[in-house]
């Protein structure tokens, strides 16, 4: 097996085996029987699902078209294309100084650590714009390197100095800088005083329940109120006092041990903490990624971080209320009682979604800086009459401290019996509604194997097809229309396909046509007219349950009607991720990462250029508004 080619959970796996199908194949089968599975697909209709607009009486109602932009047809051009009207320009790509005194990108070596800690990180992810007393900045996640890029300055793809590793690292984290409007639109400042780097190696401050915990005591901190750095942050979130959160996704794959009899705790086989790291190496030049050497090291990690955009030198903190695991984004929306409401969810097959809801109240004005540090955390419990309920991990409901529950979070969703989902990516809270959203990319070990802490994954509610390979995206309304209350109803409102390929539930649902069809969805937000803008991470080979799908690309949904259009489709091998507007909404800011992951992209330099993450702008050649 070529380790490479592997995408993170396929990592986990090859590395933690989960067993293979035993009793609980006794719990899809009754599953299948009761639901008139066909081929192990449920076939709509035969289902207690409702797909798409039927569920909800208002959501077929409204049948205007709020789009502004004409579908484009689907294609494998290593380029971005866009609906006629609009037009792209690239804002910042991989390895860009943010200071005039750092160098240009080199093509041929692909930087150093030193060139890369003063410039744009790598894979550009989550992102935000905030805009204060006429300046505008943008806080942008930079989740991982792909490793043969940028040591594809070396003859094996592999890192040869610890430079080489360490320019790796400094790939990582989160890069924030000041943009400004010019005639050309918006343009980078370097040397603003906003910019700056936050690494792998930044401090931060660890708080809420985990703070001062003997979980997170290692040698560097005694004390457990510290951390180092951040990493592999995937999406993010905003809060309404101005602040950026970044989501810690795939934090396990840096960690590896020296000592190959290290015998793993229950915790990190849960979160796949490995002998093996996923080939950064890092290990090689700190110890504190050695588990054998520092073992809680890793609980120091998996986190929601807040950051204040416009103070460069201000101190992270590690929100650890939120909990800890593969966190995709943090959503956050505001209960009818102004308490602050945070959805999360966990990207691996078969883990939870989340929401925490504060003890206090977001008031404008008031100091907010702590109100994510006190609150609840609950999990989310879906059940076929489409109803929901988010039940609160506690020490009463889990038999863990506040602290282990801040931890170990995956076991206190297992305690209480969480429902395991299709990996759950980007949660997205209509603006103009009290209603959200989550990606469920796709898992194909629904209703095959169990997830990492042995749940069962039985083809069931919200996730409805087994071994689910184009994902599905969820809806929930909570009841009274307060994001506080702890039931709601949900209900599908879109099932990804190919109805070129399928005839069952494989087509997808009523809204998924030849013409607009995609696999994986990921990013997800809302623009300020309600309309749901779609990023995919999905296979792109456009051949077999893919044939017609194309590159990655970005799609906007009309969630009162369900029309569903393609907007964008990305260069080849990239995925699309992360969006942000300029504050006059005539820009949109879109992510595009690993163009080339496998070879085959010159995005967006083209020739023989290295393939580099970016993020594009995109506008109306007219200049209206967009979004
Ligand atoms: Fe970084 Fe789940 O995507
Ligand atoms: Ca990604
Ligand atoms: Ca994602
Ligand atoms: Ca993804």
């Amino acid at each position: 097996m070529i380790l490479k080619n592997l995408n993170f959970d396929e990592y986990d796996e090859h590395h933690s085996p989960r067993p293979d199908v035993t009793d609980f194949d006794q719990v899809i089968e009754s599953a299948i029987s009761r639901r008139g599975f066909i081929g192990g697909v449920v076939s709509i209709g035969a289902s207690g699902f409702v797909l798409g607009s039927a569920a909800f009486p208002d959501a077929v109602s409204a049948k205007t078209d709020r789009f502004g932009f004409l579908q484009i047809p689907s294609n494998t051009y290593d380029t971005v294309t866009l609906p006629e009207g609009f037009e792209w320009k690239i804002l910042i790509s991989w390895g860009d100084p943010l200071w005039s005194d750092a160098s240009e990108f080199d093509h041929n070596s692909r930087g150093t650590a030193d060139s890369q800690k003063r410039a744009f990180g790598d894979n550009n992810d989550g992102m935000a714009i905030f805009h204060r007393s006429g300046r505008t900045v943008l806080a942008v996640n930079n989740e991982y390197t792909n490793r043969s890029i940028i040591w594809g300055n070396r003859k094996d793809g592999k890192a040869k100095t610890n430079d080489d590793i360490e320019k790796g690292m400094m790939a990582h984290g989160i890069s924030i800088f000041e943009i400004t409007p010019t005639a050309d639109g918006w343009s980078v400042v370097k040397d603003s005083p906003l910019n700056r780097r936050i690494t792998p190696t930044t401090d931060m401050e660890l708080s809420g329940p985990a703070a001062g915990a003997d979980l997170v005591k290692t040698s560097s901190d005694t004390q457990g109120k510290f951390s180092q750095g951040t990493w592999n942050n995937c999406g993010n979130g905003e809060t309404p006092w101005g602040t950026y959160l970044t989501c810690e996704e795939n934090f396990n794959g840096y960690f590896s041990s020296s000592n190959e009899n290290y015998n793993r705790s229950d915790s990190m086989k849960r979160y796949g903490i490995n002998l093996e790291d996923w080939g950064y190496g890092w290990a090689k030049i700190d110890d504190r990624f050695d588990i054998s050497k520092e073992a809680n090291e890793s609980n120091r990690a998996g986190y929601v971080v807040e950051i204040d955009p416009f103070n460069p030198g201000s101190m992270p903190k590690k929100r650890t209320a939120l909990g800890r695991f593969k966190h995709e984004n943090a959503d956050v929306v505001l209960a009818s009682d102004g308490r602050v409401v945070v959805y999360l969810g966990d990207d691996e097959r078969g883990e939870f979604l989340y929401r925490f809801v504060s003890d206090g109240r977001y008031s404008v004005g008031a100091d907010n800086s702590d109100l994510l540090d006190n609150g609840t955390l609950y999990v989310a419990k879906f059940t076929d009459d489409m109803r929901g309920t988010w039940v609160a991990l506690t020490p009463d409901s889990t038999g863990m401290t506040a602290a282990e529950i801040a931890v170990n979070t995956r076991m206190a969703g297992s305690k209480v019996g969480a429902t395991t989902m299709d990996r759950p990516e980007w949660v997205a809270s209509n603006p103009n509604k009290v209603e959200s959203y989550v990606a469920l990319t796709n898992n194909k070990n629904r209703g095959i194997k169990p997830n990492a802490g042995g749940d069962p994954t039985p083809v069931s509610g919200p996730n409805p097809r087994e071994a689910n390979v184009y994902g599905q995206i969820l809806r929930w309304r909570p009841d009274g229309s307060d994001h506080a209350s702890n039931q709601f109803s949900w209900d599908l409102y879109a099932m990804a396909g190919n109805p070129d390929v399928h005839t069952d539930a494989n087509a997808g649902s009523e809204n998924i046509n030849p013409d607009n069809m995609f696999n994986s969805p990921d990013g997800m937000m809302f623009d300020t007219h309600g309309l749901l803008w779609i990023q995919t991470d999905g296979n792109y080979s456009n051949d077999g349950d893919f044939a017609g799908h194309g590159n990655n690309q970005m799609l906007a949904g009309d969630t009162l009607t369900g029309e569903i259009r393609r907007f964008l489709v990305g260069p080849k091998e990239c995925e699309i991720t992360g969006m942000a507007w300029a504050p006059d909404r005539r820009t949109m800011f879109v992510g595009i990462q690993h163009p080339g992951e496998r070879g085959e992209s010159h995005f967006p330099g083209g020739g023989t250029s290295v393939p580099r993450s970016a993020i594009i702008a995109i506008r109306c050649t007219d200049g209206n508004i967009i979004g």
